[in-house]
C-alpha cells in the first residue's frame, strides 16, 4: 500500500485515477478545488484537500510523508497563451518547489505530460527529452515547459513523465460532438479524415499509471502509450457508427472550412470568456498528417499492454451517455 497525493483528481484521467488506486488499496490524497466536481471521489471516501494550483502553500503540509506524487492537473482548454502556462507551466514549478522543501520527500513523482509537447513532423521518437521538444501550440509549450520544470526534482526522487495521446472514455466531452453527429446521421470530416493519430482508453492509462506506482523506483524517464492501434477521423467515425448500428454519412470539407469554424469557435469562446478545444492555435496541431506515439518503451520497462480496443472502449462510453441521458438508444 502506497500512500499518494493526487492532482487533478476530480477531471476525466485523475477520476478513473483516483478510483482504481483506491480501489488496489492505497492510500489516496486528492487535491480539489472548491469549484471541482468530486462525487466519484466521495462516492469512495478518498480524502479531499482544498487547495489550487499554483498555490501549493495552501496544502504543502498535505504532501509531506507520502510515497507518491501523482501530478496530473493541467487545462487543456484556455483563452491565452498566458493562462495555459499560468495552469500548466506554473502550477508544475511551484508544486516542483514546494516538494523540495519538504522534510520527507517522497520516492516518486508521477507526472501527466502530453504528445503535444511534440512536433511529429520533426521527430518520430514521441518520447524524445523535453528541451529537444518543439510544440506546435500554446498547450503543447505549456506542458513541455511544465516537463522540463521536473529537472530539479530528479536528483532526490524518480520523476516519470507519461506522455497520453487524445484519450477518450467515461466522462469525457471532447469526443462527444463526432458521436453525436454519428447518430444524426452527418459527420463533418477533415478532407478524406485520413490523417492518422494515437489513441487510449482513459482506463488503461489509470492502469498504466497504477502500474508506475506499484513498480520499484527506477531512472527517470519519458513514456508514451496509446491502445496499439492507427486511427484516423474516418475510422473512429465509422467504428462509433459500428457500435450505435448507423452507417455514418461522412461529408468531406475543404481545411479552409475548419479554419473558418476554429476561427469562429475562437471567437465565440472569447466573448462568452469560455474556453474551447477547437481554436485556430490547436489547428496547427489537427493539421499534422502522423499522430502515431506506440507503447513499445512502457512496455519493455514495465510490461504494461493496452487492453482496451477502439470498439470496446466506443461500447462503454456510449453506454455511460446513454446511462446519463445523453444520448437516445
Ligand atoms: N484528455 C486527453 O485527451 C488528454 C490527452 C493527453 C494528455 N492529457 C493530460 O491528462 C491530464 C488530465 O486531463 P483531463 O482530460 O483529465 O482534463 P480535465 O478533465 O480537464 O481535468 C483536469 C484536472 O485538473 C484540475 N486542475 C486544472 N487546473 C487546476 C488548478 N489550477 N489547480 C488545481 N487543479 C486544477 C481540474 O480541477 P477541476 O475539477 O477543479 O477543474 C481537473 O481535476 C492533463 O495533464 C492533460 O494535459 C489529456
Amino acid at each position: 500500500m502506497m500512500k499518494i497525493f493526487m492532482t487533478g483528481a476530480s477531471g476525466f484521467l485523475g477520476s478513473h485515477t483516483a478510483e482504481l488506486l483506491h480501489d488496489k488499496g492505497h492510500e489516496i490524497q486528492a487535491l480539489v478545488r472548491a469549484t471541482s466536481q468530486t462525487e466519484h471521489l466521495k462516492k469512495r471516501k478518498i480524502p479531499l484537500v482544498l487547495g489550487a494550483l499554483p498555490h501549493c502553500e495552501n496544502f504543502a503540509k498535505s504532501l509531506e510523508g507520502q510515497d507518491v506524487i501523482i501530478h496530473i492537473a493541467a487545462v487543456v482548454k484556455a483563452l491565452s497563451q498566458k493562462d495555459f502556462l499560468y495552469h500548466n507551466h506554473l502550477s508544475t514549478q511551484n508544486l516542483v518547489k514546494t516538494i523540495l522543501s519538504l522534510k520527507k520527500k517522497p520516492q516518486k513523482f508521477i507526472h501527466i505530460s502530453t504528445i503535444a509537447v511534440h512536433d511529429p513532423s520533426q521527430s518520430k521518437d514521441f518520447c524524445q527529452p523535453p528541451e529537444q521538444c518543439q510544440p506546435l501550440s500554446h498547450y503543447g509549450e505549456s506542458k513541455m515547459q511544465a516537463e522540463r520544470s521536473l529537472e530539479p526534482l530528479k536528483d532526490e526522487m524518480t520523476v516519470t513523465i507519461l506522455r497520453p495521446p487524445v484519450l477518450y472514455g467515461e466522462r469525457d466531452w471532447e469526443l462527444f460532438p463526432l458521436i453525436q453527429s454519428v447518430q444524426k446521421g452527418l459527420t463533418p470530416i477533415w478532407g478524406k479524415g485520413d490523417k492518422q493519430f494515437s489513441m487510449c482508453y482513459v482506463k488503461d492509462v489509470a492502469e498504466a499509471i497504477a502500474t508506475l506506482v506499484e513498480s520499484p523506483s527506477c531512472d527517470s524517464e519519458i513514456f508514451c502509450l496509446d491502445d496499439g492501434a492507427e486511427h484516423s477521423w474516418r475510422s473512429v467515425a465509422l467504428e462509433i457508427g459500428k457500435v450505435i448500428g448507423k452507417e455514418p454519412r461522412l461529408i468531406a470539407l475543404p481545411s479552409f472550412a475548419f479554419t473558418l469554424a476554429a476561427g469562429l469557435n475562437q471567437t465565440w469562446a472569447q466573448l462568452r470568456r469560455r474556453p474551447h478545444v477547437f481554436t485556430l492555435n490547436k489547428l496547427k496541431e489537427m493539421k499534422q498528417a502522423r499522430w502515431i506515439c506506440g507503447h513499445q518503451k512502457l512496455a519493455n520497462h514495465f510490461k504494461w499492454e493496452p487492453s482496451t480496443s477502439l470498439k470496446e472502449g466506443l461500447q462503454n462510453t456510449l453506454e455511460y451517455y446513454r446511462a446519463i441521458g445523453k444520448l437516445s438508444a
